[in-house]
C-alpha cells in the first residue's frame, strides 16, 4: 500500500504511518473527531491516514464536506464492505440500508422505507398526532416522578422507540413491557457488539475469522434480536390481510410477493429483518440522545430554560398540545432545538463511506476503493462560521430581530445522497418531545447534587454521561 499511495499522484498529506498498525496510534479513539481536527490544521482540510492497510481519507470543514457530500455525492456513495458480517447472512442485495454497498439493494431498500414510511404517515397529520400522543404517556412518567431526582434515559428511549414502533410493527408498547424493555436493552448492547474492538479487528483482518471459536458469542445480542424481529414477523404472517397494510412489515410482506419472479430483488425476509434493525437503530438513539442532551443544556442554562417557557406559554397556552404549526412561530424554541443539535453533535463523524469510483476533491485525487470518514463536528464547530462555536448559543440560530434564521453549516443529518432517510421523522419527534415536555415542566439540578457535566462520552454516537433531574410540573 505504501508503495502504491507513493505512485499516486496528488494523494492527499498525512502523517507517517509504522508498519502493521498505519496510524492507529495517532487517532484517540474516545474522541477521533478532535484527533481529526488537530491533524486537519497540520496536514490540511484533506488528510490521508492508514488503519493497519486500510487507506482511509478524512474530509474536514464546510467548503470540503460540501463537495464531497453534495457536488460530487455519488463518487462517495459508497460504504466500505465488513467482512464479518457475511457470518450474519449479509450478502449483495441483503444489507439492509445503513451499511449496504452503493447498489440496487440500498437504492431499493432506501427508496422504500422513505416511501412507506410516508405512507405511513409521515408529513401528514396522523404520525404528527401519534408522536404528541406519545409526548403526552412520556409527560405523565416524568410526572409520576413526584419531582424526585431521576435519570432520563429509559423513558425517554422507550418514547422515542414507540414512535418507530407504531410505524413498524402497527403498535406501541408500555414502558415496562418485558418484552420490549428486553429488545431496546439488545438493541443497545448489539450497537456496543458491533462497535467492539474484536469486531473492528477482525473487518481489518478478515483472515483471522478462520481462528476456532474467536467469533464465538459474539454476536448474541444480535442473534436474540433476529430470533425475537423473525417472530413478530411470522405473527404477522398468521394475521396477514393483503387487502389491509397495517404497518412496514404488512407492507414489506407485500413487496417480496409482487417481486417474487425477480432473481435479483433485495425484497427477502431476513432482509426485512435488517431493514427493520437499521430503522430502529439509527432511529431511536440517536434522537433520544439528542433529546437527553436537550434537556441537560436546559438544567445547565435556566435563563435559556425560561426564555423557552415563556415563549411557548405565548404561543401556544398551557392547555392546548403543541402542533407542528406552532413551529413557524416559535422562534427562540426553534433556535434551541437546532442549537442543542449542533451543540450536541451527536454524530460528530458519519459513518464510514467509499469511493465508487476515482475521484478528486480540492484538487487532491482519491483512488476507488478508499474509505472516506466526513468529520461533521469541524462544520458544527468550526471557529469561522458560528460566533460562539463552543458554547450553548442559540443566538446563532436567530436574527437581530429575534427570528429563526437557517444556517448553511448546519449539518447534523448530513448531506447528499447517503444522508440521514429519518431526518423528516427526527426533526418532527425533536420539536413535539421538547415543546411538549417544556410545556408542562420547569426541568432543574436535583438539590445537593453538583452540577452535571458536559462531556460526551463517543460509542458510535456522542452522548451525555448519566446525569440525574427534577421535572416541577409548571
Ligand atoms: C444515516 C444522523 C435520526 C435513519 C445517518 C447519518 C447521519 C445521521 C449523520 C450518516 C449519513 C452519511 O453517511 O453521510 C441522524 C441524526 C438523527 C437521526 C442526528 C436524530 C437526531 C434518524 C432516524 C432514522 C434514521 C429517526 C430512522 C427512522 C437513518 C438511516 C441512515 C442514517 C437508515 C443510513 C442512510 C443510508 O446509508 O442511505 N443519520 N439520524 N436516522 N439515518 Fe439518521
Amino acid at each position: 500500500f505504501m508503495k502504491r499511495r507513493k505512485t499516486w499522484n496528488r494523494y492527499p498529506p498525512g502523517p507517517l504511518s509504522i508498519p502493521f498498525l498505519g496510524n492507529m496510534l495517532q487517532v484517540d479513539f474516545r474522541q477521533p473527531h478532535i484527533s481529526f481536527s488537530q491533524l486537519s490544521k497540520k496536514y490540511g482540510n484533506v488528510f490521508s491516514l492508514q488503519f493497519c492497510w486500510k487507506n482511509t481519507v478524512v474530509l474536514n470543514g464546510f467548503k470540503v464536506l460540501k463537495e464531497a457530500l453534495v457536488v460530487k455525492s455519488e463518487d462517495f456513495a459508497d460504504r466500505p464492505p465488513f467482512p464479518l458480517f457475511k457470518h450474519l447472512g449479509v450478502n449483495k442485495n441483503c444489507e439492509g440500508v445503513v451499511l449496504a454497498r452503493y447498489g440496487r439493494g440500498w437504492r431499493e431498500q432506501r427508496r422504500f422505507s422513505v416511501s412507506t414510511m410516508r405512507n405511513f404517515g409521515l408529513g401528514k397529520k396522523s404520525l404528527e398526532e401519534r408522536i404528541i400522543e406519545e409526548a403526552g404517556f412520556l409527560c405523565s412518567v416524568f410526572e409520576s416522578k413526584g419531582g424526585q431526582p431521576f435519570d432520563v434515559h429509559g423513558d425517554i428511549s422507550s418514547a422515542v422507540s414507540n414512535v418507530i414502533c407504531s410505524l413498524v410493527f402497527g403498535n406501541r408498547f408500555e414502558y415496562d413491557d418485558k418484552r420490549f424493555l428486553r429488545l431496546l436493552h439488545l438493541f443497545d448492547e448489539s450497537m456496543k457488539e458491533l462497535s467492539g474492538f474484536l469486531v473492528q479487528l477482525l473487518n481489518a483482518i478478515p483472515s483471522l475469522i478462520c481462528i476456532p471459536g474467536i467469533i464465538k458469542g459474539l454476536f448474541d445480542c444480535h442473534d436474540e434480536i433476529v430470533k425475537n424481529l423473525k417472530e413478530i414477523v411470522a405473527e404477522h404472517k398468521a394475521s396477514w390481510d393483503p387487502a389491509y397494510q397495517r404497518d412496514f412489515i404488512d407492507a414489506y410482506l407485500e413487496e417480496i410477493e409482487k417481486t417474487k419472479g425477480d432473481p435479483e430483488t433485495s425484497f427477502t425476509e431476513l432482509n426485512l429483518i435488517f431493514t427493520t434493525l437499521d430503522l430502529f437503530g439509527a432511529g431511536t438513539e440517536t434522537s433520544s440522545t439528542t433529546l437527553r442532551w436537550a434537556l441537560l443544556f436546559m438544567i445547565l442554562h435556566p435563563d435559556i430554560q425560561s426564555k423557552v417557557h415563556e415563549e411557548i406559554d405565548r404561543v401556544i397556552g398551557r392547555d392546548r398540545r403543541p402542533v407542528l404549526d406552532d413551529q413557524a412561530h416559535l422562534h427562540f424554541t426553534n433556535a434551541v432545538i437546532h442549537e442543542f443539535q449542533r451543540y450536541g453533535n451527536i454524530v460528530p463523524i458519519t459513518l464510514p463511506r467509499m469511493t465508487y469510483r476515482d475521484t478528486e476533491i480540492q484538487g487532491f485525487f482519491i483512488p476507488k476503493g478508499t474509505s472516506v470518514l466526513y468529520n461533521l463536528y469541524s462544520v458544527l464547530k468550526d471557529e469561522t462560521l458560528w460566533e460562539k462555536p463552543h458554547q450553548f448559543y442559540p443566538e446563532h440560530f436567530l436574527s437581530p430581530e429575534g427570528k429563526f434564521v437557517k444556517r448553511d453549516a448546519f449539518i447534523p443529518f448530513s448531506a447528499g445522497r447517503r444522508m440521514c432517510l429519518g431526518e423528516p421523522l427526527a426533526r418532527l419527534e425533536l420539536f413535539l418531545f421538547f415543546t411538549t415536555l417544556m410545556q408542562h415542566f420547569t426541568f432543574h439540578v436535583p438539590e445537593n447534587q453538583p452540577r452535571p457535566r458536559e462531556d460526551a462520552c463517543f460509542t458510535q454516537t456522542l452522548s451525555p454521561l448519566p446525569y440525574q433531574i427534577c421535572a416541577k410540573p409548571r
